[in-house]
């Protein structure tokens, strides 16, 4: 077999050659270098989680493949107690067990599990911190993470189903997450959001609150961290606020939000332009990131050794949280929507509309204006108020 070892962060692995060439889900065991932005994240958000709490910390890796991220998680996040390994492939087992040795990690601080990973989660629990990194869709793995997570645990969630969170498989999307997606501008922030409130109605059935303290869309995937916290009181009061639907309008791209507790005088005619309003969700509509959260983890950067693309994508998100916006504005929508002559550039627009970049799009921003607000400053920056 010929084999090939890689470095990502401060771990090494070493995996069949054959794996990186062609990235499948077939691979006797799997490993994707474009997910290295992923761990790098999971590594920052770990550093500031166990800053918080006064005692080591567990944690659970139920689809661990190499353990690439295990072996970061032990050897870049102080703290930690214990990582408890699982993959339901033995032939991925041996080469997370190679690459333990490969690393030098002490094998106190490991334990390895061959099964589904539901049944390991209920067999194991609980724990502080459980990452679900499934081939696709989370879904299977959310009911057991719901009911392992020790209370104040973070469970870290991606999603690689894209496609149809994102509006290319509606009927896809209702099956799965029943919610209706969007195709507009911000049709990746919209999946996202679809994807929160799908772990969140796994918590909520179960009286567990939770909060979401980051989450991001990048490249193929989708990735969301939930705090979990304790009362059925506080799990009302969230869905009266943070659960609802959005409110669109393709002609002059209107948005607003509806609380999913108050749908009693829903009116679909664009309060701006009188054309019929799109809708989607249900979904989340309360904060994206935990603010006090990010800035921690931006100041972690100097301490982690992360690809570029990782820092530019935290550092974008850090301006970003501080407009907690239910989607944006992006200028080639604009120009199209108000039949602009041509487009201001984006540095006049973050200016004159107090507006911030969106990791979600190159050309979008985030502002706190409201729609027509939005719509007059734009007009006037191209001389056609
Ligand atoms: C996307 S890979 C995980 C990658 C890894 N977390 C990383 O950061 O490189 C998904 C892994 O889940 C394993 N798997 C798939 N279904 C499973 C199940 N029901 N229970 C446990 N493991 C499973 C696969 O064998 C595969 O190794
Ligand atoms: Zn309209």
């Amino acid at each position: 077999m010929d084999l090939i070892q890689l470095k990502e962060g401060s771990a090494i692995i070493e995996v069949p050659k054959k794996v990186i060439q062609h990235i499948t889900e077939k691979n006797e065991v799997f490993y994707n270098p474009a997910m290295a932005v992923n761990r790098d994240l999971t590594v920052f958000l770990l550093r500031v989680f166990v800053k918080e709490k006064d005692r080591p910390i567990k944690v659970a890796e139920p689809l661990a493949a190499s353990a690439i991220r295990s072996i970061r998680i032990l050897k870049e996040v102080p703290n930690v107690e214990k990582v408890y390994i699982n993959d339901l492939s033995l032939d991925a087992l041996n080469y997370a067990r190679k690459n333990l040795e490969l690393n030098n990690i002490d094998l106190s601080k490991v334990e390895i599990f061959n099964e589904d990973a539901n049944v390991f989660l209920l067999k194991t629990k609980y724990y502080d911190y459980i990452d679900i990194d499934p081939f696709g869709t989370p879904v299977d793995f959310l009911d057991a993470t719901a009911k392992s997570l020790a209370h104040r645990g973070i469970a870290g969630i991606t999603a690689t189903d894209t496609a149809p969170l994102s509006a290319t498989y509606p009927r896809t999307c209702l099956r799965r997450y029943f919610a209706k997606p969007i195709e507009n501008e911000f049709y990746h922030e919209v999946g996202l959001r679809i994807l929160i409130k799908k772990i969140a109605e796994f918590f909520f059935q179960y009286d567990i609150p939770i909060e979401v303290v980051f989450s991001y869309s990048y490249l193929h995937h989708f990735r969301v961290f939930i705090k979990r916290y304790r009362g059925a009181r506080r799990v009302d009061e969230i869905l009266k606020n943070n659960i609802g639907y959005l409110l669109y309008c393709h002609k002059c791209l209107y948005r607003d939000t509806l609380p999913i507790t108050d749908l009693r005088e829903i009116d679909l005619t664009c309060p701006v332009c009188g054309h019929q309003l799109d809708w989607a969700g249900p979904l989340w509509i309360g904060n994206l990131w935990n603010t006090d959260y990010v800035n921690q983890m931006v100041e972690e950067l100097p301490n982690v050794e992360v690809q570029k693309e990782t820092e530019k994508l935290l550092k974008l998100i850090e301006k970003e949280s501080k407009v907690p916006s239910v989607g944006f504005y992006t200028l080639s929508a604009l120009g199209k929507a108000l039949k602009l002559p041509y487009l201001p550039t984006k540095k006049q627009v973050l200016k004159e509309l107090n507006a911030v970049e969106t990791h979600f799009a190159g050309d979008g921003f985030r502002t706190s204006l409201n729609h027509q607000e939005v719509i007059e400053k734009i007009k006037t920056l191209v001389g056609k108020s």
